[in-house]
């Protein structure tokens, strides 16, 4: 293998050194934050959680889009932390809400205490993002990272009432996608640049790359969820199908299935009758009709398109990286 596949196979561990003394000041800021004085619960809980790790995704995006753009100042490290903050507070409900038992290679908080302490810790990660983010003293920034918060929450919600619905469109997938998944990462990139005072070309150029590597994300963990291994994926595969989602890969089978098909599809989604056996045959159907693989190339597209609007990015080895994590996010499936 060339030095050059080997470099580029590795884009989040090459951030992460590249951004070292920016993440370690990330992790202390998150380690003091997240604490709480008046109740053991929170750092139970947050501790858990963060001890777990996590790819840190989003808070590189910040720091890379800050410092690609030139910033020399202290608060994209509040960023950072904020939109991590952010992030743990909606994986907290969302496990909850998905009624999941695995997260980051343990079992979820709702598993270990209940659903009370996830509902209520994830509350006070999302005030402590607040803090956080008013402490930079930037009204645009508030406004970006409020009205991400807001969007994820509609996109949770959107896709709580187009599940269990055969009749659930692309359309919709992708609006589910962009709200609960790609806000944060166009909100997380963009702010790099606002902190930094980039023209206003370079920030759209950043949130339009932050929508397009989070819409390939959440469709490749969508992919993973039928086809990954749960040890490497941290989670449970298969959560999407007992859950009744209607996630890419199955719309598409869907929208190919003959009538024998289109009765199992009824009764396995719609009615919620699964009985043993299921989630093999949702396999074979998704890969009697290229869904999965399908499915895959339309991630490599939206990959694709995060890439091309670097280019109005200043050159740089951080650009370098932010291109190479687009092909990794969608490399991760295979
Ligand atoms: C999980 O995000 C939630 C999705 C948007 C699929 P990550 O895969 O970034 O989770 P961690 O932080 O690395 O655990
Ligand atoms: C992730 O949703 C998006 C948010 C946490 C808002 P999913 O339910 O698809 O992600 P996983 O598979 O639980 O990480
Ligand atoms: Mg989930
Ligand atoms: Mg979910």
């Amino acid at each position: 293998m060339s030095l050059d596949k080997v470099n580029r196979d590795k884009p989040l561990d090459r951030l992460v050194a590249r951004l070292a003394p920016d993440m370690a000041a990330v992790n202390v800021l998150i380690l003091d934050r997240m604490a709480s004085e008046h109740a053991p619960r929170i750092p139970e809980v947050t501790a858990h959680l963060v001890e777990a790790g996590g790819k840190r995704v989003r808070p590189l995006l910040t720091l890379a889009a800050a410092r690609l753009c030139g910033y020399a100042g202290p608060y994209h490290i509040h960023l950072a932390a904020t939109v991590e903050f952010i992030h743990t507070a909606t994986l907290l409900h969302d496990d909850v809400v998905d009624e999941s038992r695995q997260r980051r290679g343990r079992p979820t908080a709702n598993l270990l205490w209940d659903n009370k302490s996830s509902v209520l810790v994830g509350d006070y990660l999302f005030s402590r993002s607040f803090q956080l983010m008013v402490e930079t003293g930037s009204l645009r920034v508030l406004d970006i990272l409020a009205n991400a918060s807001a969007t994820i929450a509609e996109g949770e919600v959107l896709q709580l009432t187009a599940a269990q619905d055969l009749a659930t469109t692309e359309a919709i997938y992708l609006q589910v996608v962009r709200g609960k998944t790609a806000a944060l990462f166009a909100a997380a990139t963009e702010v790099g640049g606002v902190i930094a005072g980039a023209p206003e070309a370079q920030v759209t150029a950043l949130r339009t790359y932050g929508d397009a590597l989070g819409i390939a994300f959440q469709i490749v963990d969508d992919l993973l969820d039928y086809g990954g291994d749960s040890s490497v994926i941290g989670k449970n595969v298969g959560d999407d199908f007992r859950e009744r989602k209607l996630t890419m890969p199955v719309i598409r089978a869907v929208a190919a299935a003959d009538a024998t098909e289109r009765a199992f599809w009824s009764r396995v989604i719609e009615a919620g009758d699964q009985r043993p056996g299921d989630l093999e045959e949702v396999l074979r159907l998704l890969d009697r009709h290229g869904a999965m693989e399908r499915t895959r190339l339309t991630a490599l597209d939206w990959a694709e398109r995060a890439k091309a609007v670097l280019a109005e990015l200043p050159a740089d080895d951080l650009r370098d990286m932010l291109a190479d994590l687009a092909d990794f996010v969608v490399a991760r499936v295979r």
